[in-house]
């Protein structure tokens, strides 16, 4: 099987295949969303059948929670779950302090709530998601629709404040509607470019009233896997 994938999915496969392996009979899971981590759910539905592990996994987005029942794994709330033991999710860049830009896929809302109730959260990705400088990728904000303008005024006017090398704000949008998240709410993407200080930015933007949360993922990764179309891994930890 592993020969047949395309290298982008052979990265993902493998980075899938050992964050899955620290997964234990028993455990509350959070699962992410996106295409690595949908390798993740795969590769777990496997452990399922294979072992008779039982486990019982908390989606973080509605296409992850119909993948994974799709495939078998028993699907429960956040707040059946309580607490969770490990989360795994993807993410659109991470630097050498294991802080993130997620929310690509425009579920970093309930991908950042999961984590954060989460023991560990192992992050999977290839090796174009690691970063000197988080921002590259342009920053997802989920905003509410109520006020959208002057949330997006805000923002623009908090970013004039802070270090960061570009202050361009695009709606995100599904065709020639905006993009609805599933809490049903908006994306701003700020193309920053260079974020110089990660941690002040993602407290400042949360200050801003309509921003219900920002896609930057401040000390809360423990482990990266990193796979390689080559089969190859790389292990980042926080320790
Ligand atoms: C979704 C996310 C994803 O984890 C992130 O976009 C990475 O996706 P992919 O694995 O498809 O590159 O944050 O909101």
């Amino acid at each position: 099987m592993f020969a047949e994938l395309s290298s982008d999915d052979r990265a993902k496969y493998v980075a899938a295949k050992r964050a899955v392996e620290f997964v234990e009979d028993g455990m509350r899971l959070g699962l992410g969303t996106g295409s690595t981590a949908a390798w993740m759910v795969r590769c777990l539905s496997e452990r399922v059948q294979k072992e008779g592990l039982r486990i019982q996994g908390v989606p973080t987005s509605t296409r992850t929670a119909i993948l994974a029942r799709e495939l078998g794994l028993e699907v429960i709330t956040l707040d059946e779950a309580g607490r969770l033991d490990i989360t795994i999710d993807g993410t659109d860049e991470f630097d050498a302090n294991l802080n993130l830009i997620k929310g690509g896929g425009g579920a970093l809302l309930q991908e950042k709530i999961v984590a954060s109730a989460s023991d560990k959260m192992i992050v999977i990705a290839d090796f174009d998601k690691c970063v000197t400088h988080l921002g590259q990728f342009p920053l997802p904000i989920e905003v509410l629709g109520f006020g959208l303008k002057s949330s997006q005024d805000q923002i623009a006017s908090l970013l004039a404040a802070h270090d960061v090398a570009g202050r361009d704000i695009t709606m995100r949008m599904a065709g020639n509607a905006p993009f609805v998240t599933d809490e049903g709410n908006y994306i701003l993407d700020l193309h920053l470019d260079q974020i110089s200080n990660p941690a002040k930015l993602a407290f400042a933007l949360n200050q801003v009233p309509g921003v219900v949360e920002n896609g930057l993922f401040i000390n809360i990764c423990d482990l990266v896997v990193l796979g390689a179309s080559d089969g190859t891994l790389e292990e980042y930890s926080k320790n």
